[in-house]
């Protein structure tokens, strides 16, 4: 089996280049394959943190686009004004508060153009693949709350037996859906990310969720840049 090279070639790339992780390559690659996030787009990034796809994403959608990022722990390093993030477990929210940023941002109860997450669960080694889907479950679940009809999807798990199961699920919401391994990923490492265009929800799942009020002013609950 190979060796685990911790500062290879994508950790030093990562410091001389200012970013936050070496994880930054992945989405770089993903972006460069399919091009996903667009200036002016607006992206939710869960499992944000330290913070390098925030960085990456805030790059790509520019001045005039929003990123907004969920990680159970802070993201302390200092973003671009176009970044907000919130401290909590995503699988706790409901989509209103996810929501909350895009609503203020475009004032017009828009959802978010793209969904991306880097979401990992403490690996022990057993079951870390049903942990990891159980995550990327999760993000399924609240996507009729929180993508746009036509958005797209990024989604990193653990690979392992139920893996062609969760990619065929996620097929049959959007137009397109493929797993793909970027170079950044370690040689060692079990993960996959599933990439999907073409959201596609159910008439009755596009509805916006229950609850949500017109535009607010500013996000609350928890949001800061
Ligand atoms: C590999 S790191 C993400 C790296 C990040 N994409 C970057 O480029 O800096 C995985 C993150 O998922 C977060 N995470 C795991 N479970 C989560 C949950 N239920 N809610 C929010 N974040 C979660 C962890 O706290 C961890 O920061």
């Amino acid at each position: 089996m190979p060796k685990r090279v911790l500062h290879d070639e994508y950790f030093r790339k990562a410091k001389a280049e200012g970013y936050l992780a070496r994880s930054a390559y992945k989405l770089l690659e993903i972006q460069k394959r399919h091009g996903i996030i667009k200036p002016g787009m607006t992206v939710l990034d869960l499992g944000c943190a330290p913070g390098s796809w925030l960085q990456v994403a805030a790059e790509l959608v520019g001045d005039d686009g929003l990123v907004a990022g969920v990680d159970l722990s802070d993201v302390r390093a200092p973003m671009p004004p176009c970044v907000i993030t919130m401290r909590s477990d995503f699988t706790k929210q409901d989509a209103a508060t996810l929501l909350e940023p895009v609503v203020a941002f475009r004032g017009d109860g828009s959802l978010y153009d793209v969904v991306i997450s880097d979401m990992a669960p403490n690996t022990s080694g057993a079951g870390d693949h049903y942990k990891s889907v159980r995550l990327c479950e999760a993000v399924l679940e609240r996507l009729p709350g929180v993508l746009r009809p036509g958005g797209s999807l990024v989604y990193k798990v653990f690979e392992g037996e139920t893996y062609p199961d969760l990619v065929k699920r996620t097929g049959e919401m959007f137009s397109w859906c493929r797993g793909l391994k970027p170079r950044a990923t370690r040689e060692v490492s079990t993960e996959m990310f599933v990439m999907a265009t073409g959201y596609e929800p159910a008439l009755k799942q596009a509805s916006r969720p229950e609850g949500v009020a017109p535009p607010p002013p500013q996000p609350k609950k928890g949001w800061g840049s």
